[in-house]
């Protein structure tokens, strides 16, 4: 997305509900007519499609799929969750650059602002794996300062999952999974990643950076080799590009009203909805974990997050971390 040459508050003074005159933009931010008119001929070629009219002047039919703050804010109905956004065109990693800010300046930062970027140049995964972020995806961080214990973390996460399934399913109606511990599949193909990064004190949380990816619109070209054939996308699924504002907007929506759940230490109904949606209980499966396989059945998961696995001899083990092979 190549917004070299825009002009950000004029393209946030332009609204969709009335009509603005060129005069007006031109007055309002000490530019020429000429000028005002080249900013709309440059939206336009961005995908915007903007009304013109020689009285009435300028009106945004519909927008671009661009994650620039404005865009999201304008149907956000939240109190807190993406209240600030910061935008990055390109970035290494959100979560690291949500790291790194929160280091030198600790306020920098409120409850639940958002880093989103069209393109992570260093995106990370779970167990210092690469997370691909080419264009086209849904790359951000959400960070968190909760009053709550350390043992929440993994709650977080889990409760993360719940919501991204809740989310997509409601604007895409796909069967969409959670597969152990937050992978959130289709027929078994990851289509979004959790990466829950922290700080903490032995009783308490500095902040949490929750990392998200979300396969929106990539192609099956864009997926590196060697995970082809396991990862999927909206695009791919729907056989058509999706709009990422409108799923950032309704994802932050959900992720207040679970958070919300959670910070009243209510985390039953959300432990519920993961069992209802996970595709790894009941099944016989493989874990890798701390360098060791485990096999048996998936039988539940607790309250922090470990599943439970039934091995042969009916021995039951509590597994907090791997990967389901
Ligand atoms: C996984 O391994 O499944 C977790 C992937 C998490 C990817 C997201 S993209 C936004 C945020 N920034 C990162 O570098 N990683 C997370």
């Amino acid at each position: 997305m190549n917004l070299k040459g825009i002009n950000i508050p004029v393209l946030s003074y332009l609204s969709e509900k009335k009509f603005i005159t060129g005069r007006e933009l031109s007055n309002q931010f000490g530019i020429s007519r000429v000028a005002v008119w080249k900013q709309i001929q440059k939206l336009k070629k961005l995908g915007y499609i903007i009304s013109a009219d020689n009285k009435k002047g300028y009106r945004i039919v519909s927008s671009a799929d661009i994650l620039l703050p404005h865009e999201i804010y304008r149907n956000l109905h939240t109190k807190c969750i993406g209240k600030q956004i910061f935008y990055y065109n390109k970035v290494t990693s959100t979560n690291s650059m949500a790291k790194e800010t929160i280091k030198d300046k600790k306020d920098y930062f409120q409850e639940g602002t958002v880093i989103i970027a069209d393109i992570q140049t260093a995106g990370r995964g779970r167990l210092g794996r690469t997370w691909y972020s080419p264009l086209g995806g849904i790359w951000l961080t959400i960070v968190l300062f909760p009053n709550l214990e350390p043992v929440y973390i993994s709650k977080i996460t889990l409760m993360t999952a719940v919501v991204l399934v809740q989310s997509i399913r409601k604007l895409y109606d796909i069967p969409v999974q959670i597969k152990w511990p937050n992978d959130v599949v289709v027929k078994g193909k990851k289509l979004c990643g959790i990466l829950t990064e922290m700080a903490a004190e032995s009783d308490c949380i500095n902040y949490v950076a929750v990392g998200i990816g979300v396969n929106a619109n990539l192609k099956g070209e864009d997926f590196p080799k060697d995970v082809r054939g396991k990862s999927i996308s909206l695009l791919e699924i729907l056989e058509k590009s999706i709009s990422r504002v409108k799923l950032v907007q309704l994802l932050l929506e959900d992720f207040e009203k679970y958070y919300h759940l959670l910070q009243q230490q209510q985390f039953t109904p959300i432990l519920q909805e993961w069992k209802l949606n996970a595709e790894t209980l009941g099944k016989n499966i493989t874990i890798l974990s701390a360098g060791q396989k485990i096999t048996g059945k998936a039988i539940d998961i607790t309250s922090e997050g470990a599943l439970v696995i039934r091995k042969e001899g009916r021995e039951t083990v509590n597994i907090l971390s791997g990967t389901v092979q």
